[in-house]
């Protein structure tokens, strides 16, 4: 298969491209850094590496071209945790390339049904299901929606999967991967999906290891199954390690 990575410069994007390369699969990245990916990815045979200035100023007829003979897509991008990146312009730059990157999968009328993966939070609801969350958690996250840019950006992607690409798109498949805390841990360890948070990202957050969140996203693309489980969903992931605020606990 071949598989588009936007945000395959960032902690998470990277641990997604190198376990895909070692699953055999062709990657295709978009970056602006190209320097930032290990030499390991820069000279393997199965990466093909498109560099540009801004992702957001690629024209549809170009993106048109980089998803033509794909079968996914998986978008790590996130705004960089510096004060420009976080308050920064672009505010809406996950909401913008997902739809960027759907409408020029939707123009190509592809043959079979491309997979879109995007990686969301656990901040952020799925509407299509009951997720309960308390009033004093409800008006924190309107705080943050209302002062933190990159929390309402996530949000708005998420919903555009949901609402506008839907559950019976004959274009696109898609799933939001929702993470809680990301932590750093060098190996995939044990981890648990659910349907909806167990625990409240607010008060009382479990923890997520990036290299979990690339095991899971590699997984959803090579086990046909596991992808007919979560299509149309927005899954949860925590480590399972209590040490790590694990989900069970
Ligand atoms: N932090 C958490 O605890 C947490 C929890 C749950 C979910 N999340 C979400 O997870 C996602 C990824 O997390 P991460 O830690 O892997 O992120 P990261 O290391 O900051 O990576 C962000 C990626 O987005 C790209 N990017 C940022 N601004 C860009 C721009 N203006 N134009 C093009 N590309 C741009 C970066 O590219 P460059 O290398 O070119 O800058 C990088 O590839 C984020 O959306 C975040 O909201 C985070």
């Amino acid at each position: 298969m071949t598989i588009l990575v936007v945000g395959a410069t960032g902690a998470t994007g990277q641990l997604v491209v190198k376990q895909l390369l070692d699953c055999g699969e062709e990657v295709r990245v978009i970056v602006r850094f190209p320097e930032k990916l290990s030499e390991t990815t820069l000279s393997h045979k199965n990466i093909s590496v498109i560099t540009v200035t801004n992702i957001l100023q690629l024209s549809e007829r170009e993106m048109r071209e980089y998803v033509k003979d794909c079968d996914a897509v998986i978008s790590c991008l996130g705004h960089n945790l510096t004060f420009k990146g976080i308050f920064g312009p672009p505010f809406t730059l996950v909401t913008d390339v997902t739809k960027l990157i759907c409408h020029a999968i939707k123009e190509n009328k592809p043959q079979r049904t491309m997979k879109y993966i995007l990686m969301n939070s656990t901040g952020n609801s799925n509407k299509n299901l009951r997720e309960t969350v308390s009033l004093v958690e409800k008006f924190v996250l309107g705080i943050i929606r209302l002062l933190v840019p990159p929390q309402r950006d996530n949000e708005k992607a998420a919903e555009y999967l949901r609402s506008e690409i839907g559950q019976d798109n004959q274009d696109i498949e898609w799933i939001a991967v929702r993470p809680d805390s990301l932590i750093n841990v060098n190996e995939v360890t044990k981890y648990s999906i659910f349907p909806s948070p167990i625990r409240s990202a607010i008060f009382n957050p479990g923890k997520t290891s990036r290299m979990n969140v690339a095991h899971f996203m590699s997984e959803l693309i090579s086990k046909k199954k596991l992808w007919e489980k979560w299509k149309g969903q927005m899954p949860v992931i925590y480590n399972d390690d209590p040490e790590e605020g694990g989900g069970n606990t």
